[in-house]
């Protein structure tokens, strides 16, 4: 089944993710009125903190931790429940590789509740504020990101967001916000450099704690526009294999983004001792 290419909304019907999103479509959500009529909304059957929506179109959502705003101009829908309202955001596909990854079937991406992020390259905060959500309130998220310009709205984001620390830096220079960061649970990395495998692991050796989760989304073309994109993401998975990362999955991100992989894996994975 192809995916489906409503860019403004990023709904999704992906291959991989195809049997696992029909077992959401089994059970009774809960239906919402008021923006999307008789879209049900379930947790994600595999990643903690995500929704689907089921409606004409199958959606990713996260739970609105600043009710009544949008982020990037993201549609909201609304639940009302008997002693509470609840705020879900649309997750779009097309403006966060991350969301692109889970639409086309990744089976972990490690970043759940209560578990502590590194971010690099956090832009804006498109992707970032999803993230803030699925760990959720009481988690930090340390977004790096070296642009003034979009380090000012990631400010600006970070006071509505009590979970975001906004370090306005350079990713190849770790130790200048080593004061800042503590041992985190994973590392997500969005920078677009062509030596992004090399700054992550550098990022990992100061910050990351061992068997700790690394999601790399990788632009081939950054990296060498000369090569077919397959063989840049080998070359990436190779040197990172020699650099104390175990590859776990990798997804190409089409029809979201051309050219793009996310791979995920375990830093410094422990070894089992076999018997012989
Ligand atoms: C593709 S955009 C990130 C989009 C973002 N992750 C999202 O989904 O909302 C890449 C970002 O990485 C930033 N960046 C590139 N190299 C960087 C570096 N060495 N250190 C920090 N940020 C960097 C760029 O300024 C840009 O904002």
């Amino acid at each position: 089944m192809k995916p489906t290419t409503d860019r403004r909304e990023g709904s999704f019907k992906n291959n991989k993710g195809d049997s696992k999103n029909r077992q959401i479509n089994k059970r009774k959500g809960t239906s919402v009125g008021n923006v999307t009529s008789g879209m049900v909304i379930k947790p994600h059957p595999l990643f903690d903190g995500v929704f689907v929506g089921r409606g004409k179109e199958d959606v990713l959502l996260t739970q609105n931790m600043v009710q009544g705003s949008s982020v990037y101009g993201e549609k909201r829908i609304s639940v009302s429940l008997p002693d509470k309202k609840i705020e879900y955001r649309l997750w779009n596909c097309y403006r966060s590789k991350l969301a692109a990854g889970i639409a086309c079937g990744l089976d972990n991406i490690y970043i759940k509740p209560k578990s502590t992020v590194l971010y690099l390259g956090a832009a804006n905060g498109t992707t970032l504020s999803h993230v803030s959500e699925i760990v959720g309130p009481d988690t930090l998220v340390y977004a790096v990101e070296f642009s003034q310009r979009s380090g000012r709205d990631l400010v600006n984001l970070a006071m509505k967001r009590n979970n975001i620390v906004p370090i306005i830096a350079d990713a190849r220079t770790p130790y200048k916000y080593r004061m800042l960061v503590p041992i985190v649970d994973v590392i997500f990395s969005d920078i677009s450099q062509p030596d992004q495998t090399r700054i992550v692991m550098e990022n990992a050796q100061y910050f990351l704690k061992d068997e700790g989760g690394v999601v790399i989304s990788i632009k081939a073309s950054c990296v060498d526009s000369s090569v077919p994109a397959d063989k840049v993401f080998s070359d990436e998975v190779n040197w990172l294999k020699k650099n104390d990362f175990k590859p776990i999955e990798q997804v190409t991100l089409e029809p979201y983004e051309k050219n793009h992989a996310m791979l995920v894996g375990l830093f410094r994975p422990q070894k089992t001792n076999k018997k012989e």
